[in-house]
Order: structure tokens, then C-alpha cells, then sequence
């Protein structure tokens, strides 16, 4: 942790404090009571926290942990997930308030309320319904941002169907390990999306993803650009010829608590993304209570817009499942934020009056290089709450996001969780904290954490170690998708004596006991706020018939967070390294992963570094990568390596 440890060093001189105004917290959904109330029965606070939802059936147990690790929470209540999302707004009298303010990247829009959403929703069910799914059948949804993945993704909820929503950027290699994973029935997609002004396929790659694939009986496409598209008679249907014509009709069934409600794959330390599995109860219970208060939300009011993408965990919690069970109004946007210019998103937030923004660190990072004039140019007075997520985000870009999009004035929350906790774990609380630019400070009040050491003491004030979490809380994942040992082992083993999750994080505590999260210490980068694993991105390397042996490393960027560097080894047949090689194996992994697991730099070398039992010791290419001096290298089997691969690198060969 020694590279970690330097980094936090020039954290930790950072030592402003920003707490809220008095107005703020006057008028805060939370107080400072709330961590004392939670702290004094943490089961009776997640009770009361679930009251926030409609249950056909009470629970009759809040917390069953006697199969630990996998948990059962509101033990025998019932809900249906969308009618809390959407039906029972409409009952309560709130059926005209818009639900989401839809805007396309071309500039078409869409304003869609709690009444029309129920409608669209009751709709799209019958039609899954009509295709013989049911519950607990799997539903592929390969979409960007329009209404109908938002819909599709509800109606999958209402009918007890699982959901498994594939990031749009993904390529058809890495979608149809994802539908043979899952075994989906079904999958939704689009015709093409808008990307930057223009239209992209995406039909052609999901049936380039679904040849073969024995599972999928149908797919439902969206209609978006209108391009013309390949088609499988039997197999294929426009979702406006099937889903239209149904009935609006539809009774949400009671699911039992713990009924899965949805799989997200995600990369792990392996090649292979894990599946992970979220239920409903406790999942939703914490998606609301956190977007409730960790938002200071207030339904009717605040116009709320979370920048993140469906096939994230954030789109997940923050886009559909917290804020919609909130009653929330909320913005979704189709495009990129510089498309057809680099104020887009204060335009978006000028016109709909947007009240609480919520986005990546890389993001802020990318408008502090566009410049503080661009938001300037726009009247972003409305903002009164900004929140971070995905990676840690630097003093410099906290304090540039509070000045420049916040007035100055706004509280900015930097929330911590990840796809397997499902909802907020550490943050701020706007109304209640006296904010630090770049720590996450605290777990919220029902939630616990902790840093600790190798033999998973916990480290004193000061103290670097690892992130626990050391209590279940509701909306953890329940497992990995057909895989329990990998469950046990990824997350549960290294810690095993003491029963904590080990989240693959490092992180420290400040002098006040404040926490402060510095990246993954497994194999796993984070760019751009996307996890993408070492190991994945060295199989698609090796997998192509030029290339030996591929080592991969995550090196500090100071936009994306980290980069992609890579280190491979040709074949002997194969002498060519020149640009152009190079250049066919970025785009070699951008077909196997994706655009965004295309390495940032490609360094062909003669040898890797590896220790006398074959590791290979990433420590030291991470130190080539950032331009530094290369670490110890005794535990190397061949000292002499290092010196090669520089020389090799300065002759630039
Ligand atoms: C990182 C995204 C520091 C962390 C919700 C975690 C963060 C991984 C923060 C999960 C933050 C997320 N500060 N690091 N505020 N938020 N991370 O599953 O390394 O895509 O383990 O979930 O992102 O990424 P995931």
C-alpha cells in the first residue's frame, strides 16, 4: 500500500471544511439524530426505513442472518417493486406530476408522468407476459438512454422477471457471455442510438452477439434512429407493434421479499464478470432511504437528474429504483455532454430547473479541462445539492465542482458503494456534515464500516488498511448468479474469522476518524468510474495471434482516474511492433470488451516482470507506466528485466 499510502499523504494536507448553512439544515430531510437513533437498534431503524414502501404483507422478522453470508431481510413481507415505483404515486393523487423529463441527444424530447409511466409500464408487462415470461425468468436489455429501457427494466419487476440490463458500449462478445450467463429468455434493444451526433448500429451487434445463443427466444427492438435494421422472422418484434396494443391493464402481484429482482454483471479479479444478484425488499428500501436523505430529495419539489447510464449500478439505484420510489421528477438525458456542445448539461439543468445533479468524478474532471466560462454561461441558481460517485474523487475537483456548478454554496456528497452493495453506503449527509473535499467521512446512520488491517483489527485514527463492512445491511447482494462459492470466496474468505465483507478497497482514517477511500487494491482499474479487471483485458490481448504474453496495469490519469497501459509480448513470428500493430490491438480489445477497455497505451516489450513463482508483479509496470522510478525489485526472478524493458522502451522500440 505504499504507492496508496503517498497518495493519501498529499490527501490528508487537504484541510478545508465546508459545512452546510444554517438555512440548508434547517430545512434538511436529515439531522444529526439520525445516526443515534440508528446506532441505538439498527434493526428497528431499518424497519422504520422500509415503512417508506407499500408491503401487501408485513414482515415478520426485519433481519435473518443465520445463513450468513447470504441474508434475508423483511423476512416473509411481500411487495411489488414498480407499484411502489410508480401505481402508487398515481393513487395517491400525483398521477400529473412528470416522473421523467426525457431529453434526446438530437434535441427531441419527451415529458413523461407518473400516470402515462404506469400506463407505458402495465403495457410492456402484458407484452412480456404475452412472450410466456414469468416470474423468475431473465430478461437481456442491451439499450441506451431512452423511456422504454426505464419501462422495460419496471415492467421486468412487475411481473417478477429478472432483469439483466447490458451497458450499451459493450461489444457482442462480452453481451452474449452475459445472455448464455443468465440463460435470458429474452432480449430488448434498439435499432441504433444517437452517439455524438451520429447513428449507431445496435441491433446488427446484438444479433452478431446472438448467433447461436440457444436461450433467447425473442427480441424486442426499440425504434430510435430508424435505420434499417437485420431481421429474424419468429424471433424478432418492434416493440411499439408489440407493446402498443396491449391492455393498461395489468395487477402487480406481491413478491415475496426476497424475490430477485434483478443481475448486474461486473468485473472481478478474473476474466469472468460476476453476476450480481439484488432482491427486492431491502434493496429497495435502502435505494429510497439513501436517495431520501443523501439527497435532502423532497417529491414535488427538487428536480433531480443523475447523469449516470442504465447499465450501470447507478442507473439501477439512482435513475429508476430509489428515485423513482421516491416520487421523484427527474431529468434523463439520450447523449454525451459535449454533444453539440460543451454546456449541454447547464443548458439541460437551466431549462428543467434541476435541483440536485449527481455524476462521476471523471466528468467533473473532463468540464474543469473545458473550462469554468462554459458554466458560467448559464443560470445554474436552481442546484442546491451535488453529489460524486465512482471513484475517489481529488480535492481539486470537489472544491472546482462546488465553486463552478455550485455557487459556492451548494453541499457536494461524496457517496461511496459499489454494484454489490446496491445502494449508498458512506457519505455525507448535505444537512448534517461538515464536508471534507475528497473523503467519503462516514457510513450513513443503519450502516457500518470499517478500516482494517491484515489480521482484520481495525486501524487506529490515521490508520490505512482495507474496507470492511462488518454489519449486514438490506440492500447487499444476496450472491453471485449461479455461483455461491465464488460468492464466499470473493468477497467473505479473506476476512472469514471475523464474518466481514471485504469490499477490495483500501482506505484510511483521518485524525478526526474520518474515512477516505483510495482505490481498489485488487486487480480490478476504475476508468472513468467503470470497473474493468486486469485479467479481462488481458485475456482479450492474448487472444489475439500476434501476442505472446500481455501483462495489464491501471495507471494514474488525470481525467479518466486511471488508465489502461499495457505490456505485450509478440510473438516470435510476429516481429513487427510498429504503430500499426499497436494501433490493431487496442481496436482487437475494443471488439472482445468494449470501447472503454481499450488500453490508453500499448507497450510491446521483450520480457514481464514476475517473481520466482510466475507472478507477475504489476507494482512495477504500474511504475514504468506513471514515468517513475521502478520499486524494489529483489523479489524479481530475473533482476536484469526491468533494465530491458526501459531500455527497450527509451530505444523506442
Ligand atoms: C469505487 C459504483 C472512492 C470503489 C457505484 C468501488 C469509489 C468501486 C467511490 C465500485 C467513491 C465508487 N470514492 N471510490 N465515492 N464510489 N468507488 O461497482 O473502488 O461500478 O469499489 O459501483 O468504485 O464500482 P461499481
Amino acid at each position: 500500500m505504499t504507492e496508496q499510502s503517498s497518495a493519501l499523504d498529499n490527501l490528508l494536507t487537504e484541510s478545508r471544511t465546508f459545512p452546510p448553512s444554517e438555512e440548508f439544515a434547517a430545512k434538511a430531510n436529515a439531522g444529526a439524530e439520525l445516526y443515534s437513533e440508528a446506532d441505538a437498534d439498527r434493526e428497528t431503524f431499518w424497519a422504520k426505513q422500509a415503512e417508506r414502501l407499500h408491503w401487501d404483507t408485513k414482515w415478520t422478522q426485519v433481519l435473518d442472518w443465520s445463513n450468513a453470508p447470504f441474508a434475508k431481510w423483511f423476512v416473509s413481507g411481500k411487495l411489488n417493486v414498480a407499484y411502489n415505483c410508480v401505481d402508487r404515486h398515481v393513487e395517491s393523487g400525483h398521477g400529473d406530476q412528470v416522473a421523467i423529463h426525457w431529453v434526446g441527444e438530437p434535441g427531441d424530447t419527451r415529458d413523461i408522468t407518473y400516470a402515462e409511466l404506469k400506463r407505458e409500464v402495465s403495457k410492456a408487462a402484458n407484452a412480456l407476459l404475452s412472450l410466456g415470461v414469468g416470474a423468475h425468468d431473465r430478461v437481456a436489455i442491451q439499450l441506451q438512454m431512452v423511456p422504454e429501457a426505464i419501462v422495460a427494466m419496471l415492467a421486468c419487476a412487475r411481473i417478477g422477471a429478472l432483469h439483466s440490463v447490458v451497458f450499451g458500449g459493450f461489444s457482442p462478445t462480452a453481451l452474449r457471455s452475459r445472455v448464455d450467463d443468465a440463460q435470458a429468455k429474452v432480449v430488448i434493444t434498439s435499432d441504433g442510438q444517437y452517439r455524438r451526433g451520429k447513428a449507431a448500429p445496435m441491433k446488427a451487434n446484438v444479433d452478431q452477439a446472438l448467433d447461436g445463443a440457444e436461450s433467447v427466444e425473442k427480441v424486442i427492438v426499440v425504434r430510435r434512429t430508424g435505420d434499417d435494421v437485420p431481421w429474424t422472422e419468429g424471433r424478432d418484434l418492434w416493440w411499439h407493434e408489440l407493446v402498443d396494443g396491449q391492455s393498461e391493464d395489468h395487477k402487480p402481484e406481491a413478491f415475496d421479499s426476497e424475490h430477485p429482482l434483478y443481475i448486474l454483471y461486473t468485473s472481478g479479479t478474473t476474466g469472468k464478470p460476476k453476476g450480481i444478484l439484488h432482491t427486492s425488499g431491502g434493496y429497495l428500501t435502502q435505494a429510497a432511504y439513501t436517495h431520501h436523505y443523501v439527497f435532502d430529495h423532497k417529491p414535488g419539489e427538487d428536480v433531480y437528474w443523475c447523469t449516470a447510464d442504465i447499465g450501470w449500478v447507478t442507473g439501477h439505484s439512482y435513475i429508476v429504483y430509489g428515485p423513482l420510489a421516491n416520487r421523484v421528477t427527474q431529468v434523463v438525458y439520450e447523449g454525451t455532454p459535449n454533444t453539440p456542445h460543451e454546456g449541454r448539461h447547464w443548458e439541460i439543468v437551466q431549462k428543467y430547473k434541476v435541483s440536485i445533479y449527481y455524476t462521476a468524478p471523471t466528468l467533473i474532471r473532463t468540464f474543469m479541462k473545458w473550462g469554468k466560462d462554459i458554466p458560467a454561461k448559464y443560470d445554474l441558481s436552481s442546484l442546491r445539492v451535488l453529489g460524486s460517485v465512482g471513484e475517489p474523487i481529488n480535492p481539486e475537483a470537489w472544491v472546482w465542482y462546488r465553486e463552478n456548478v455550485g455557487a459556492n454554496a451548494t453541499p457536494v456528497v461524496d457517496t461511496w458503494w459499489q454494484t454489490e452493495t446496491g445502494a449508498i453506503m458512506i457519505s455525507p449527509l448535505p444537512g448534517v456534515t461538515e464536508a471534507k473535499p475528497g473523503s467519503a467521512q462516514r457510513p450513513l446512520p443503519g450502516i457500518s464500516a470499517k478500516v482494517v488491517d491484515d489480521k482484520a483489527d481495525e486501524v487506529g485514527k490515521g490508520g490505512g488498511g482495507y474496507l470492511v463492512l462488518d454489519k449486514p445491511w438490506p440492500s447487499m447482494l444476496r450472491g453471485i448468479w449461479g455461483d455461491d462459492e465464488r460468492y464466499r470466496e470473493t468477497y467473505w474468505s479473506r476476512f472469514a474469522d471475523k464474518g466481514f465483507y471485504f469490499a477490495g478497497d483500501g482506505a484510511k482514517y483521518d485524525n478526526d476518524g474520518d474515512i477516505w477511500l483510495l482505490g481498489r487494491v485488487d486487480d480490478v482499474m476504475n476508468v472513468s468510474g467503470h470497473r474493468i479487471s486486469t485479467t479481462e483485458v488481458e485475456s482479450a490481448l492474448v487472444s489475439h495471434p500476434t501476442v505472446a504474453e500481455a501483462a495489464v496495469v491501471g495507471a494514474s490519469d488525470p481525467t479518466t482516474g486511471q488508465g489502461i497501459v499495457a505490456f505485450v509480448i509478440l510473438r516470435g513470428d510476429a516481429v513487427d511492433g510498429g504503430e500499426e500493430a499497436v494501433q490493431e490491438l487496442r481496436n482487437h480489445v475494443a471488439k472482445e470488451i468494449g470501447p472503454i477497455a481499450k488500453p490508453r497505451q500499448i507497450m510491446v516489450v521483450p520480457e514481464l516482470p514476475k517473481t520466482r513463482s510466475g507472478k507477475i508483479m504489476r507494482r512495477l509496470l504500474r511504475d514504468v507506466a506513471e514515468n517513475r522510478e521502478v520499486g524494489d525489485v529483489t523479489t524479481l526472478a530475473d533482476s536484469s528485466v526491468m533494465d530491458l524493458i526501459s531500455s527497450g522502451l527509451q530505444s523506442g522500440k
